[in-house]
């Protein structure tokens, strides 16, 4: 029997026994299955689960967003009395943005370059005929203030370009909330922001919510965030609910296995592992690294100059992992490129085994750089689409002399270790949701490390 929900009279949106059928040739039959759950009035109801368990999608049919060849095609979602899925298009754009907001990971794909911050604000007033272009740029300045960006009075005449990644999210929650919808849902709004405006972009979602009564459908992957945020939870896996109730019996005592490993995986809830730091020579050493950017200025750009890395010294032992933390901008990319020698230090020193990294060159800098492998952010940009999965992993061996069988042999141990069994041989590294092709990446970097 799937989950599901007593019906209660403050419900705000229900969805009920929602199945949203994927084109052929997707990863799987159906986005969604057997889905039912509430949004109640006044409560932020968190949905979480990894990535690609349908939790998107299902938001998505409730805005009338679904992909071209993506349908629901079972259920109802009930808001105000309607069936969403029966509205016509021109009935969905009516409603959105009006009775429902909505904000995403990346607000830099939502606004438009283009356009100054306070004319787009302006735009959601116009798009609805309300109050006039004067009263519009007033109302988006209080929106300004209301969502707390600094200087408002400035920020009204940027460009999104010209803020930072957490302004840019406040002026798309200033968007999404100016027609004062009863209904905001915010699908994975901070994870693409470090970890201090994350926790500032979550107390102002809050905030509004408590100030404005408004309900709150809040789309994570992130436990650690359901902890901050949710009253009530519902767990996503492979398009099915797996556990649905309040946050806090949910988060102390989880039911499903799968929500279980989920909550003990919460850096706060995990015990640290004792680990002794080793007594012998440190496999890396990082002293006094230092590494400015300069930009050179253009005609109307003053030059400037960035110090990434200043007088940076750590030692990393053998079988050690050291986390590296701190906001965005704070140089943690840099020290990780500095080591790999993508990015060319100033001064400083960076001994492997002994060895100095920083002073190597040519074929010595390419034996060394092999022991060192780093994995990125963004996996699609580290794969070739058009090299075949197995085949990229097998590259690298063939390269240096192993027999095809051989290194395809290889590769197929190594995708299993990452639990990408039976290996998709013939696929594209494209076809892959973002966390499989994180994955990926792992054995295409092991490859080379010489066992
Ligand atoms: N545009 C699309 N076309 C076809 N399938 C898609 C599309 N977007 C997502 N999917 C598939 O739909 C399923 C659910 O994805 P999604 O709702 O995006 O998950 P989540 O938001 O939980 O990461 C996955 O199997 C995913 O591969
Ligand atoms: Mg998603």
């Amino acid at each position: 029997m799937p989950i599901t929900e007593n019906q209660s009279a403050d419900t705000v949106l229900s969805i009920r026994d929602l199945n949203i059928a994927l084109p052929k040739g997707a990863d799987r039959a159906l986005a969604v299955e057997d889905v039912s759950y509430d949004v109640k009035r006044g409560e932020i109801m968190c949905v979480v689960g990894e990535s690609g368990s349908g939790k998107s999608m299902a938001a998505n049919a409730v805005m009338g967003l679904l992909p071209k060849g993506v349908n629901a095609t079972q259920g109802e979602i009930l808001f105000e009395g309607q069936d969403l899925l029966a509205l016509t298009e021109k009935q969905h754009r009516a409603l959105r943005g009006l009775k429902i907001g909505m904000i995403f990971q990346e607000p830099m794909t939502a606004l438009n370059p283009l356009m100054r911050v306070g004319a787009q604000i302006a735009e959601v007033f116009e798009a609805h005929g309300q109050y006039t272009p004067k009263e519009r740029q007033a109302r988006a300045l209080e929106l300004l203030i209301e969502v707390g960006i600094p200087q408002p009075e400035k920020a009204i005449r940027a460009y999104p370009f010209e803020l930072s990644g957490g302004q840019r999210q406040r002026v798309m929650i200033a968007m999404a909330l100016a027609l004062e919808p009863v209904l905001l849902i915010a699908d994975e709004p901070t994870t693409a922001l470090d970890v201090t405006t994350q926790a500032q972009i979550l107390e102002l979602i809050r905030d509004l919510q408590q100030r404005r009564g408004m309900s709150v459908m809040f789309i994570t992957h992130d436990f650690g965030v359901v902890a901050e945020i949710a009253n009530r939870v519902c767990v996503m896996r492979h398009g099915k609910i797996v556990e649905l109730g309040d946050a806090k019996p949910v988060l102390q005592n989880p039911q499903d296995p799968y929500t279980q490993a989920l909550i003990a995986a919460i850096p706060s809830n995990a015990v640290p592992p004792h680990r002794e730091t080793s007594q012998v020579a440190p496999l890396l050493e990082i002293k006094q690294l230092n590494k400015v950017f300069r930009s050179r200025g253009g005609w109307l750009k003053p030059a400037r100059e960035v110090r990434a890395l200043e007088d940076v010294s750590l030692t990393l032992a053998r079988g050690e992992t050291v986390g590296i933390v701190g906001e965005s901008g704070s140089g943690k990319s840099t020290l990780g490129r500095c080591v790999v020698r993508l990015e060319h230090p100033d001064s400083g020193e960076l001994l492997l085994d002994g060895v100095n990294l920083s002073q190597l060159k040519g074929d010595a800098l390419r034996r060394e750089r092999h022991r060192v492998q780093m994995i990125f952010q963004d996996p699609y940009a580290s794969l070739n689409p058009r090299t075949k999965v197995g085949m990229a992993i097998a590259q690298g061996p063939i390269a240096n002399g192993t027999p095809k069988a051989a290194a395809l042999k290889q590769a197929g141990e190594l995708l299993d270790m990452v639990g990408l069994v039976p290996a998709p041989w013939s696929v594209s590294p494209t076809s892959f949701p973002v966390a499989s092709a994180s994955a990926l990446v792992l054995p295409e970097r092991w490859r080379s490390i010489p066992s």
